[in-house]
């Protein structure tokens, strides 16, 4: 006997289901251990799929120091550029505070809105406009911007702040105690036309608890 049309488009449309039921069910692997605030980094306003390679974030053209941080973004091993990684930063402004419009919902309430999504491209660069951040008030943690990872397959997971290598609030004692997960966040900072520009290379997993040796 002869399947129905009917019969067959029932068929198809359960596969296709099931097929996709299995694409998202497909577990991450859990890497980098605890992670308050993470999953901020998918509060992205646009879909992974079109974010750039290269972000403003808000509040660039306010008053401050402009700052270009760019780099290149890397496998376990060093070498491989890494395309599709979704980056997220945040920091605070010239008060040293994480600033509020008032419409924030989620982690944005927390982190403020000087925060900026970018997908590395298919050579694996990163590159993103802001302006340099202060120190929190009254105290004497050095001024940072903080990143969170997602790639492929795991979990999003935090690396080391973005951190400046001429803060005076940067110690020795500090530096020491530097986790450099995902590489050396300090960063050399130079001056280009009044842009203060500074290179980070991010190489995925390095001193990340629980990550994969590819
Ligand atoms: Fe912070």
């Amino acid at each position: 006997m002869k399947p129905s049309l009917i019969t067959l488009i029932i068929v198809i449309f359960s596969l296709r289901a099931c097929a996709q039921k299995q694409e998202k069910a497909t577990p991450e692997i859990d890497v980098g251990g605890n992670c308050e605030g993470c999953e901020a980094i998918f509060e992205s306003p646009v879909p992974f799929n079109e974010l750039n390679w290269i972000d403003t974030l808000p509040g660039f053209d306010e008053p401050g120091q402009k700052l270009a941080i760019s780099g290149s973004v890397f496998k376990l091993d060093g070498k491989t550029p890494a395309a599709g990684i979704v980056l997220y930063v945040y920091h605070t402004n010239q008060k040293g505070i994480y600033p509020n419009k008032g419409d924030e919902n989620g982690w944005g309430k927390r982190h403020g809105y000087l925060r900026g999504w970018i997908k590395t491209n298919n050579s694996g660069q990163y590159k993103f406009y802001t302006l340099i951040p202060a120190s929190y008030p009254n105290s004497n943690n050095p001024k940072h911007i903080h990143i969170t990872i997602k790639e492929p397959g795991k979990n999003a997971y935090w690396i080391d702040d973005f951190l400046f290598g001429d803060d005076p609030l940067l110690t020795r004692e500090l530096r020491n105690k530097n986790n450099f997960r995902g590489g050396n966040g300090i960063l050399s900072t130079s001056h280009q036309k009044g842009i203060m520009i500074a290179k980070r290379d991010i190489i995925l997993g390095e001193n990340i608890p629980g990550y994969p040796k590819e």
